[in-house]
């Protein structure tokens, strides 16, 4: 065979193994075999030292020349390959998003915040502010400021959960209009939601954390028939137009006269279940007249402002609002029950 023929047979037998190679590897492989250090072309070009001098460079030109166009060829299969095993892969990796997704469940509002924020958008529209206070309080705040120094019969009725002689868990939201007496002037008129925590045993009705949501309004001129007002007007945004409020006489010592407030029981309408004890009422707050011992002690001119003050019960209100049979549900997070008031949301 002459030296032509071999060449162009190494040339054509590349050319036709490129079209059948189907991955970038095999012509890699190929490469290798023909251009690499021991490959074919490359064994050729070293049995130049054997020709006669005169005819090496037509031969070594030759060899280039083929080296070229197969080098050609090979880059050119190699990039064809590439471009298809891309395509390839493109294609499997496509998104079908005509596919319905996995919907995240999502979270709802519990029926005690929602309850608290319904109650504080009441009186806001009102007219009246937020204040928070700390759920770590001063006996001084909790007790001394609201007329109940340490000797108070009445603080007995509160089952406080002390730290020290001097620092207790808030039994009532009541310390935030101490608070907030000693910081403003009036006209005061705020609502202070939040945690508060007695020593009670767990039952239908009790929680040794519950929440309230005190209010406190100062100025001159304010009566009792502002509270009522006040009041009555909570008491239908909260249960509807048809619920009736009375006032009972009761004590307090922050306050004279004093009221502990009942609503018609909405799970009886008023006519007595044993939800409302057969009473027909339920008692969601205790309200009065700010006593006037505590505006003084709290730096307000007793006699120059009066004022009202109440503090609601929210696990109360929820139970009612929601028709809740037992207040322990709203502390135990069984999704179950939960879930019931995320519908539509
Ligand atoms: N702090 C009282 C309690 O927890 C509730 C209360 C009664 C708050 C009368 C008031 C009030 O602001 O005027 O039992």
């Amino acid at each position: 065979m002459t030296m032509q023929n071999r060449l162009d047979e190494i040339r054509d037998g590349l050319l036709q193994k490129l079209k059948e190679a189907t991955d970038k590897q095999h012509v890699e492989q190929l490469r290798t075999a023909i251009l690499g250090r021991k490959g074919e072309l490359t064994g050729i070009l070293r049995t130049m030292g054997s020709l006669k001098p005169e005819e090496r460079p037509a031969f070594g030109q030759k060899i280039n020349q083929l080296r070229n166009e197969l080098e050609q060829a090979l880059d050119s299969a190699a990039r064809t390959l590439e471009e298809k095993e891309k395509a390839a892969r493109l294609k499997a990796e496509t998104l079908d998003i005509s596919i319905p997704g996995t919907r995240p469940e999502l979270g709802a509002e519990h029926p005690l915040i929602s309850t608290m924020n319904a109650i504080v958008d009441t009186f806001v529209s009102m007219g009246y502010s937020v204040a928070e206070g700390p759920e770590i309080e001063l006996d001084h705040y909790n007790f001394e400021l609201l007329n109940l120094p340490k000797d108070h019969p009445a603080r007995d009725a509160q089952d406080t959960l002390y730290f020290s002689p001097n620092i207790l868990l808030r039994t009532h939201t009541s310390p935030v209009q101490a608070r907030t007496m000693l910081s403003q002037k009036p006209p005061i008129r705020i609502v202070c939601p939040g945690r508060t925590y007695r020593a009670d045993e767990v039952d239908a009705t009790h929680s040794p954390a519950f929440s309230q949501c005190e209010g406190l309004v100062i100025d001159e001129g304010v009566t009792m028939a502002d509270l009522k007002g006040a009041l009555a007007s909570f008491a239908t945004a909260m249960f509807g137009e048809d619920v009736k409020v009375r006032f009972r006489p009761s004590f307090f010592p922050f306050t004279e006269p004093s009221a502990e407030v009942d609503v018609t029981c909405s799970a009886c309408k008023g006519k007595g279940c044993p939800k409302c004890k057969g009473t027909g009422w339920i008692e969601v707050l205790g309200a009065g007249m700010v006593n006037p011992k505590v505006l003084d002690m709290c730096g307000i001119d007793s006699k120059k402002y009066t004022g009202f003050a109440f503090g609601i019960g929210i696990e109360r209100v929820a139970v009612l609002k929601y028709n809740i049979p037992d207040m322990r549900l709203l502390f135990e997070n069984d999704a179950r029950f939960l879930q019931q008031f995320g519908k539509g949301r």
